[in-house]
């Protein structure tokens, strides 16, 4: 055995691949007699179609057919809310009926022998409408009345708020945010007979193949979803868009491979973004700073078609010791499309409403906004009052301040300086639920000296191959260079989907024990093999190291490379198959991942500019499996922060729900020039009550916290209190 492979810094295994432009995105793939269909979007957000008229468009050169409303083929609805393991993004089927629910949805779908032809005549479907005014914003609709969607309380918030000696009360509202992976959605759909094939870019080619059988309404086993990169998905992919469903209902009719593309306007519109939320936080308090109350009231809109609830309330209970609770949240429902889970879904818009009051709060009580947290530390999970499974926020918090220099922090506004320039110096509290799926793994040795793991699981951009990779040459000793790692295809034995964070947690003891299930076959090999100089030996006298088999008590090199064995027996290679899921035990624990933002920020009152100076954070995320990799995680959830607190908002047009700033030149992100030096240090405590190797996840932690810290910065340099995202530089100079 190898331990030191895992936690090591190991460049990511695919990296070549994707530097070289030779890795393989759902569009990418060649495909002979392909065609091309392009969507037509509608230009209004709530109506009826009166009419389509396509014969202008059906005789441009190169158009095959035009499907819409009124010739398209059936479709089916998901099984969404009856079995957990299928959940299409949005539930009603593409070109269903001649309603429109949000601007943007697909009409009709154009296909053609080339993209510009498909394009071309795209452009010259004409569609009327009988146009309703549509719901685009909360304000057009009426607040939200009867039992919210979801509901939590402990104690008597409401009347020991009323008597607390200091009472907070305010509300802070997130915009809607738009998914921008580098790779958009997309779709190849290749029939074959009555089975299709789908490449995808997709956080979940299992859930993938579930719903596109569901909703074609064919058997699961006559759909093969291939996703073997995705250029991110952020959450954005983890549900399957009508996008996909039009390109494999095209492809049967017209009994040719057919590419789908979303284009990025239309990544604004037909596959999700994260909602808008309302929120109101009241806290009250003793003046020593102990809270004695919380409450956490949300709205938040999902579209006509789906109760999609953005959970902003899911940290609320938790976070921190208090004895009396309330957390509630009530949905509207807008024409806008079907949002979606986006990189820590709720907790990163409810921690900015819960982590700025807390500073408020701070402010209140003439207190340290880290005293304030420590002062309100939980100690169990007082939600469940279940013990928590591994916490060590204190000393995270602890860790940060010292390296950040918290200490020397002066609270008053506008007080510390770096020359003309304003420092600002904002913290916050992150935390993130700490997950496992079930997970099947197949390895297999070969008799080249190589491995090969596999599972319908799928990397999205996070390392996942590299972590397969380490985790069997963990057990075997063979080099990471000669692992192949095979994920990405729904053919695979069944994997988890790549979110929640819950990736590394499922995957690790599956890939483990169908290593370790590969290397006992290989050991009853070396018995039983009258060449092999452990003939007749006792299978538990031997060892598996650097890719040897040996007798344990003594070294690796006086033992025999592996293949030999396979040679010996004129074996092409050994399979071991597993599969694992979390044990009933665990339950009886709260595992969360926590961790602290500490930034400073720099305010230039004479030009009015404000820069994002300095970056730290502190995670307390388990057992750490890439240090790399991981590092990797953080450090882009922190970007991905800086553009949820400074810049990203997606601006819908009043009148017709058009996304205004449907582009990149509009919908500003975070860019190199706005990213400061950053750190990230972990706290390393095995959660062994997860998973054997103590890992939990890191993917979407790194972004909660990060805007609630930079309005703590920016209210500390300025004076000025943004309780609405983004924080624009308007607000400032009020
Ligand atoms: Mo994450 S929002 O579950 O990709």
């Amino acid at each position: 055995m190898s331990a030191s492979v895992i936690g090591a810094a190991v460049s990511r295994i695919d990296g070549k691949l994707k530097v070289t432009g030779t890795a393989r995105y759902a569009v990418d793939h060649p495909m002979d007699g392909i065609a091309y269909g392009v969507g037509v979007p509608s230009t209004i957000a709530n109506g009826e179609i009166t009419r389509i008229d396509t014969s202008i468009a059906a005789r441009m050169p190169g158009v095959i057919t035009i499907l819409h409303h009124g010739n398209a083929d059936p479709l089916f609805r998901p099984a969404n809310a009856f079995e957990r393991d299928s959940r299409a993004g949005e539930s009603r089927p593409p070109l269903d009926d001649d309603t429109v629910y949000y601007y943007g949805q697909f009409v009709a779908l154009v296909v053609a022998n080339t993209f510009e032809q498909a394009q071309d005549a795209a452009a010259q479907v004409k569609i009327e409408y009988a146009e309703a005014k549509p719901a685009v914003s909360i304000s057009d609709v009426p607040a939200p009345a009867g039992p919210p969607m979801r509901h939590y309380a402990r104690g008597n918030a409401e009347s020991a708020f009323t008597t607390a000696p200091v009472q907070l009360d305010a509300t802070y509202t997130t915009p809607t945010e738009t998914h921008n992976p580098m790779e958009m959605h997309g779709t190849i759909a290749v029939w074959n007979g009555d089975r299709v094939t789908l490449y995808e870019t997709t956080q979940g080619v299992v859930n993938h193949q579930h719903v596109m059988s569901e909703m074609i309404g064919i058997p699961l086993e006559d759909v093969h979803v291939i996703s073997p990169f995705c250029g991110s998905g952020f959450g954005g992919k983890l549900f399957p868009w009508p996008h996909s469903l039009l390109a494999a209902m095209a492809a049967r009719r017209i009994k040719r491979p057919v590419k789908v593309s979303v284009p990025r306007t239309l990544m604004f519109t037909t596959v999700g973004h994260r909602p808008h939320s309302q929120q109101r936080i009241r806290i009250g308090a003793t003046q020593d700073g102990k809270l004695v109350s919380l409450q956490h009231d949300v709205v938040t809109p999902s579209s006509i078609i789906d109760d999609y609830a953005e959970n902003c309330t899911e940290p609320t209970p938790l976070l921190y010791s208090c004895p009396n609770v309330t957390a509630q949240q009530h949905l509207v429902h807008l024409n806008i499309g079907t949002p979606t889970p986006m990189r820590g879904p709720g907790t990163t818009p409810g921690l900015f409403a819960i982590e700025s009051a807390m500073d408020e709060l701070a402010i209140k009580l003439n207190l340290d906004p880290l005293e304030l947290r420590l002062r309100n530390y939980a100690e169990v999970d007082e939600s469940s009052n279940k013990a928590f499974s591994s916490k060590h926020l204190r000393e995270a918090y602890q860790k940060g301040a010292e390296r950040f220099g918290w200490s020397k922090r002066n609270p008053k506004v506008g007080s510390m300086r770096d020359g003309s320039l304003v420092l600002g110096w904002g913290m916050a509290t992150c935390t993130w639920p700490a997950g496992r799926a079930p997970a099947e793994v197949r390895v297999r040795l070969n008799a080249d000296g190589t491995a090969r793991a596999s599972s319908a699981t799928q990397d999205i951009g996070t390392g996942t191959y590299t972590v397969f990779a380490q985790v069997v040459s963990e057990k075997t000793g063979i080099p990471v260079e000669k692992v192949d790692v095979v994920l990405g295809d729904s053919s695979l034995p069944p994997g988890p989907m790549s979110g929640g964070s819950t990736g590394n947690a499922s995957v690790l003891p599956a890939i483990a024990k169908a290593t370790l299930t590969a290397v006992d076959t290989l050991m009853e090999v070396a018995v039983r093999t009258e060449r092999s100089p452990f003939f007749n030996a006792d299978v538990k006298t031997l060892a598996m190291t650097r890719g040897r088999i040996h007798a344990q008590d003594k070294s690796p090199e006086s033992g025999v490379p592996f293949e030999e064995f396979l040679k010996m027996r004129q074996l092409a290679g050994i399979d071991g198959q597993a599969r694992t899921a979390p044990d009933e035990s665990s339950r009886k624990l709260s595992s969360h991942t926590f961790g602290a933002q500490f930034c400073e920020i720099t305010w230039d009152p004479g030009i009015a500019r404000l820069r994002v100076s300095r970056w730290l954070t502190v995670m307390d995320a388990g057992r750490i499996i890439n240090r790399k990799t991981a590092r990797n995680q953080i450090l882009g959830g922190v970007v991905m922060g800086i553009g949820m607190g400074l810049f990203e908002e997606t601006i819908y047009d009043r009148r017709n729900g058009k996304p205004l700033n449907n582009n990149f030149a509009d919908y500003m992100v975070s860019t190199n020039a706005d990213i400061p030096e950053m750190d990230c240090i972990f706290v390393e405590y095995p959660d062994l009550n997860l998973n054997e190797y103590g890992a939990r996840g890191v993917g979407e932690i790194g972004l909660t916290g990060v805007a609630s810290a930079l309005a703590m910065a920016v209210y500390h340099a300025t004076g000025v209190r943004v309780r609405n995202l983004p924080i624009r530089i308007e607000d400032l100079l009020a």
